[in-house]
């Protein structure tokens, strides 16, 4: 235990930058050679930009090649991304689209080896190994962070407890007689588990937690500290898309604790502006974009995060650096570790017959946890005619499928016509973000 020795490292971990980049090099035409063949799309939008695989004879000339966005995932739902025949794909995830689409992610077996390695390279470079017991409570199911995790957990060596989210009162009964010393979630669910741990009398230092790997949602170093603290624990960051693979794309070590290394022999990393997408130079702020070096199932060129963050130099490991990520270029909000567009409501209120359009989002904490709350309006004609008992039955059926449909809770206050302020020049404000951290 303790931080990795760095006989354990994988040797590219600490490869000059010259290796580092004569692999990606490599890698890289591999993928774009891949992705022409392979998929429509990719061979479709290179040759409108005129452009051959061949073309691409050093790192810089990635720059010229069509960027990816969500949108165009969204158009080859769900499976027209894949660059292998279904058979070879193992498994799929999903994660939120702009409208109720998921955005749909494929492994082939080597996927998901590349990404349990991966995965176990980040709690590696948390300071975890085979004597460990993790405590994963990270959602399993579509979303990739339970499976994720899980698997990487295992190529370590370590235990893996398969929790998965929620049920708080059962994390603390097994933090308290499983033993576990790692605990994997978002970083405002450990929080809530500090209080549950508080409420039932447990301090810091009872128990054998000694590190957390925490990802999946925006957090401060304000927050790291607190978490810390009231847990007793190093707090680590991790972070990851689905597009890109799921967590493991890159995350912080111990010894150093200075924001997540990106594992970029896999993953080539740009920084671009995001309104003229002109790459800009280490160190700048802009937009991150992603290209797979050896992804099998489902390659992602120059594929377009909307995470605003900057790259910055080596330091425990010597692939860059990225500092933690200070908002998104779109309306995506990350409610409770889930991905959520207000189009994706707005669809579901307006299957209402009752609802109509005018609709905000209000987000705030509650204790640690995010709170959703939905304001929406009845439609004009029934305005003053629905008793509270049927505003409530409207309240219940609609959290009822957001719960369902996207996966996270919210309060439905059903309001009166025009109780909802208009917007009188552009576009209409559906969001109200008070949390601190944004
Ligand atoms: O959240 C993968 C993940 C799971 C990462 C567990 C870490 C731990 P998606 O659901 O596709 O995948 O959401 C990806 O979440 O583009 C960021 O906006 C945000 N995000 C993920 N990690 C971090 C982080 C998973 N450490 C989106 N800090 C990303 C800030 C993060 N934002």
């Amino acid at each position: 235990m303790g931080s990795a020795a760095k006989a354990d490292l994988e040797s590219i971990e600490t490869a000059s930058r010259d290796e580092l980049q004569a692999l990606q090099l490599k890698r890289l035409k591999w993928s774009l050679q891949h992705v022409f063949d392979h998929v429509s799309h990719y061979r479709k939008t290179f040759e409108q930009a005129g452009l051959h695989p061949s073309d691409l004879k050093d790192l810089a000339d990635l720059a010229r090649f069509p960027f990816t966005t969500k949108a165009d995932l969204r158009e080859n739902y769900p499976y027209g991304m894949f660059a292998v025949p279904m058979r070879q794909v193992v498994r799929v995830h999903a994660s939120s689209g702009t409208t109720g689409r998921p955005t749909v992610v494929g492994y082939t077996r080597g996927d998901i080896a590349l990404w349990a390695g991966l995965m176990a390279r980040c709690l590696r470079a948390a300071g975890v190994g085979p004597d460990d017991i993790i405590l994963n409570s990270y959602g399993y199911g579509l979303f990739t962070g339970g499976l994720g995790a899980h698997y990487g957990g295992e190529a370590l060596g370590a235990t893996v407890i398969p929790m998965s989210g929620g049920q708080t009162e059962k994390q603390v009964l097994l933090i308290r007689e499983f033993l576990p010393t790692v605990l994997l979630c978002t970083p405002s669910y450990s929080l809530t588990i500090a209080d549950e741990l508080a409420r039932q009398g447990v301090r810091a230092g009872d128990t054998k937690l000694r590190v957390g790997v925490f990802g999946a949602e925006p957090w401060t170093e304000g927050m790291r500290k607190e978490i810390e603290a009231r847990l007793g624990i190093d707090a680590l960051d991790i972070y990851g898309l689905s597009e890109a693979i799921g967590p493991g794309v890159g995350s912080e070590c111990i010894e150093s604790k200075d924001g997540s290394h990106l594992w970029e022999d896999h993953f080539y990393p740009e920084i671009i502006d995001p309104d003229t997408g002109a790459v800009l130079p280490d160190g700048a702020h802009g937009e991150l974009v992603f290209t797979s070096l050896t992804k099998e199932a489902m390659p992602i060129i120059r594929y377009r995060t909307r995470d605003l963050t900057r790259l910055l130099p080596g330091s425990a490991r010597t692939m860059r650096r990225m500092e933690r990520i200070s908002g998104r270029s779109d309306d995506m909000l990350i409610v409770r570790g889930v991905n959520v567009f207000p189009t994706q409501i707005e669809d579901i209120l307006l299957r209402n017959a009752n609802l109509c359009a005018q609709y905000q989002l209000q987000l705030s904490c509650e204790g640690h946890l995010d709170r959703l709350d939905v304001y929406v309006e009845v439609k004009p004609e029934l305005s003053g005619r629905l008793s509270e008992a049927e505003r409530n039955a409207i309240g219940r059926e609609v959290t009822g499928h957001i719960k369902s449909l996207i996966g996270v809770s919210a309060e439905l206050h059903v309001v009166e016509t025009e109780r909802i302020e208009r917007t009188l020049v552009g576009k209409a404000k559906r969001v109200i973000d008070k949390r601190p951290r944004q």
